[in-house]
């Protein structure tokens, strides 16, 4: 176990620079996750960690010390790589035994480890075969697998499950998680998938164009996103995003929305409505989750909930929820609600409005007021 610190890691290929100052840190058994699409520098910013990329500028130090200069062997990392990178011509067994074999382990040693982990990856009846004859989610089981019977001060992982069916998903996600909480081993992990980010993570880095955006908990990042980036990147169906207007409203502040027939909508900014005074006739952005908008019945018990007749667009069942595509005002929205709730296509109903939830972007800046 360990703690990792990257300080301002800058990485350049040539003249073009992938990553532009990256601070982030994980504390000893702390469950990292990186996220942001493609290309944003996640396998890069892994790869400099293990030390199989050369740092252009910045620090990385494991338990305290700059590792910038130690060899990838000697930082005790276990890496599993984007690209699997398993010898094809050794069987699965070899190939999750094979570190150890070099580090003379013995070998009824290595064979408990080899079972014990095939186990949890549901893969031992492939221990016999090579790497040609599996299929691609098979090999990524087994990528897994030959970093997990090792005992490295750190985990990182770059998107280990992406070639797997959704259910297997599922399980291997419990199962990382299980295992995190039994090795407590310190984990930086990638992804693009926000939903294994949400549920795994201890804290969350949202990257993009080589940039951090937001580095915080999942229910931070999922609350007060930093910006319209993150608020529309974490979280599926995505934050609603609404163009609006702050405005006084005697003592107090409101949120005006512009309608379809010229009026305009109105939204009390009771105790949200902090910070944004300065904003009076400015444009915002009102971030508002699709579950912060439900019908009458299953609003939420607390909050500021606020009554708004919305016609409802479209209904979409998911099984364990509705979705509903409203006009709030003249804007488009998504609401989540129970799949049992009252609401039909073509239809103007009651919603209830939850402002406690509401967060707020400044247009120009696209961040988070
Ligand atoms: N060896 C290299 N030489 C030049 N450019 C590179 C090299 N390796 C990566 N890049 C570039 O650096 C950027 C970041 O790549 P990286 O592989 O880190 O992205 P990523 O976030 O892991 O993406 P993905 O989600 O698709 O795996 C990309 O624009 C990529 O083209
Ligand atoms: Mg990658």
């Amino acid at each position: 176990m360990a703690s990792l610190q990257v300080n301002n890691v800058i990485k350049r290929f040539g003249d073009v620079e992938v990553l532009k100052g990256i601070d982030i840190d994980a504390q000893d058994g702390e469950f990292l996750v990186l996220v942001g699409p493609s290309g944003c520098g996640k396998s890069t910013l892994l790869n400099m960690i293990a030390g199989l990329d050369s740092i252009t500028d910045g620090e990385v130090l494991i338990d305290g010390k700059v590792v910038n200069a130690v060899h990838p062997k000697d930082r005790d990392i276990a890496m599993v790589f984007q690209s699997y990178a398993l010898y094809p011509n050794m069987t699965v067994e070899k190939n999750m035994a094979f570190g150890m074999e070099m580090r003379k382990i013995p070998k009824a040693e290595r064979d408990k480890a080899v079972m014990s982990v095939a186990k949890l990856l549901q893969i031992e009846e492939l221990l016999k075969r090579k790497p040609g004859q599996l299929s691609g989610g098979q090999r990524q089981r087994v990528a897994m697998g030959r970093a997990l019977v090792r005992d490295p001060k750190i985990f990182l992982f770059d998107e280990p499950l992406s070639n797997l069916d959704a259910k297997l998903r599922v399980e291997m996600r419990t199962e990382i998680k299980k295992l995190h909480r039994r090795l407590g081993t310190t984990i930086v992990y990638v992804t693009h998938d926000q939903i294994e980010a949400m549920t795994l993570a201890t804290r969350i880095a949202v990257m993009k164009d080589g940039i951090l955006q937001q580095f915080a908990t999942p229910q931070e990042i999922y609350d007060r996103p930093a910006n319209v980036f993150v608020a529309g990147f974490m979280g599926s169906p995505p934050m609603n995003l609404i163009p609006a207007k702050i405005a006084k409203n005697g003592d107090g502040l409101s949120v005006e929305i512009a309608t379809a027939d010229e009026r305009t909508l109105r939204l009390k900014l009771n105790g949200t409505g902090k910070g944004l005074s300065a904003h009076v006739g400015s444009d915002v952005l009102l971030g508002l989750r699709p579950e912060a908008i439900t019908d009458l019945e299953s609003s939420d018990s607390g909050g500021d909930i606020q009554e708004v007749e919305c016609s409802v667009e479209v209904t979409e069942p998911t099984g364990p929820d509705m979705l509903a595509v409203l006009l709030l005002g003249g804007i488009e929205v998504v609401s989540r609600m129970r799949s049992s709730a009252n609401v039909h296509m073509g239809e103007m109903t009651k919603f209830a409005v939850n402002m406690s939830k509401a967060v707020f972007f400044d247009t120009e800046t696209e961040e988070r007021i």
